[in-house]
């Protein structure tokens, strides 16, 4: 079944929803598809070159539209779970102008809220840190870590008010594979599940779940869909980064979509096992599907729409992997990405850590001093206005398939947003 799913004529590989048992089945099957390709010398195509406008850049109002249309009104995800692991932790963002305030309750579950008292809307938090209710800094009402109004600062002066129906806006919120995703708007009738087609239950082989967070920063990078655009490709490693990752660095990949999701990988019957100082060269080829192992069936760069990275990688003794989380900035040439490195344990000779250390801080230059160094030439260049069109090769299918969806989900109504994901559903059971 699996196999007749790869074997479409047009390359169009699709995951299968609600398949949480089959996802081991599901990513072997992406495996063989990079082993057979690899094998062959052959990558899967793109029909055609793609045409994506300039001002899809540099459009202030386009721009607009994305914050409001994409990121206000689509589930992002806002935080490794282990970057609030245990009750009452909570962590306080702005996204879009949207203050959202996250908040680990007692049975363990996330409560997602608008960061704002219900009395005149002062935020109720900052930052992050551990706290069972939250009293506002202004006039001193109190609120529990679930939104519940319970305290109104000189209620016998205040006037009478039910409590009840002052408690904190809940957003929609949902968890899982390590992952807490959050829409911003709280009337959304998009189910969080339904938008990731399936793709949450393949990023549990990341096993995220038990991890923790090593570290965090934040990059200031050009517009969004730039900086993103790197993100998806394959073609400039070798290049852009031949100071970094090596000139001779392969610059293929296949892309395997589920909905707007996708993962990318490179075609090769080779995969190096990382044992620290003593890497092994594994022939994929020569395996059984059932020695393949959990690091080798998550190769590549795992994208979540509209706006993260995961790629994974070894450092300090451990596995790891740098979740990239992508925002548009104030204008739109400027965005800002945080890095969260999150590992399986935490190092723990001095040594450990500081090779940890040196696997995160070389993956900040990779990205600050090569991909968004480059992004913000690139995005002065454009603003010129002088080119009208960019373009997407046939080798660039995730870059197309992203800007498509993007203008797609922008232009959707909140009803066609449902139906569109919907008919995801039903056209992967097919
Ligand atoms: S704004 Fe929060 S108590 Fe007044
Ligand atoms: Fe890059």
């Amino acid at each position: 079944m699996i196999a007749a799913r790869l074997a479409k004529a047009d390359g169009a590989w699709r995951g299968h929803p609600g398949e949480s048992a089959m996802s081991r089945e599901t990513l072997v099957a992406m495996t063989r598809n990079l082993v057979a390709h690899g094998a062959a010398d052959t990558m899967e195509y793109a029909a055609d070159i793609v045409r994506v406008p300039a001002s899809a850049y540099t459009d202030p109002a386009v721009f607009e539209q994305e914050k409001q249309r994409i990121f206000r009104r689509l589930p992002l995800m806002v935080a490794p779970s282990c970057e609030l692991p245990d009750p009452g932790d909570f962590k306080a963002m702005d996204i879009c102008g949207v203050p959202l305030l996250l908040s680990r309750q007692k049975d363990g579950s996330m409560g997602a809220f608008l960061n704002m008292c219900t009395h005149r809307g002062n935020p109720l938090a900052a930052g992050c840190g551990n706290a069972s209710r939250f009293t506002c800094g202004y006039h001193g009402w109190t609120f529990k870590a679930d939104g519940d109004l319970i305290g109104v600062a000189s209620p016998q002066d205040f006037g009478k008010i039910d409590k009840s129906q002052h408690c904190l806006t809940k957003f929609p919120v949902y968890e899982n594979a390590g992952l807490i995703w959050v829409t911003l708007d709280p009337h959304s009738k998009l189910s969080i599940a339904d938008y990731l087609c399936g793709y949450d239950e393949l990023l549990k082989a990341f096993e995220f779940e038990g991890w923790t967070l090593f570290s965090q920063r934040t990059l200031a990078g050009p517009n969004w869909k730039t900086a993103y655009d790197g993100y998806l490709d394959f073609y400039h490693l070798p290049v852009l980064h031949k100071d970094t990752f090596g000139a001779d660095f392969y610059n293929r990949a296949n892309y395997f979509a589920f909905g707007p999701h996708q993962r990318l990988s490179t075609p090769s019957k080779f995969a190096i096992k990382v044992q620290g100082d003593d890497d092994q060269q594994l022939d994929l080829e020569a395996m059984a599907d059932d020695q393949l192992p959990q690091d080798v069936l998550v190769q590549g760069v795992w994208t979540i729409f509209p706006h993260i990275s995961i790629a994974s990688f070894y450092g300090g003794g451990q596995r790891g992997a740098m979740i990239s989380q992508l925002f548009p900035g104030e204008k739109v040439g400027e965005s800002y990405t945080t890095q969260f490195y999150v590992m399986e344990n935490q190092p723990e000779t001095p040594e450990q850590v500081q090779a940890a250390h040196d696997q995160f801080n070389f993956l900040e230059v990779v990205v600050r001093d090569e991909d968004y160094a480059t992004g913000k030439r690139q995005q002065q260049a454009l603003a010129s206005g002088l080119m009208k069109e960019v373009l997407f090769g046939r080798n660039e299918k995730g870059g197309q398939v992203f800007h498509q969806w993007t203008q797609r989900l922008a232009g959707a109504s909140d009803d066609d947003l449902v139906e569109i994901f919907a008919q995801e559903q039903r056209q992967a059971a097919e």
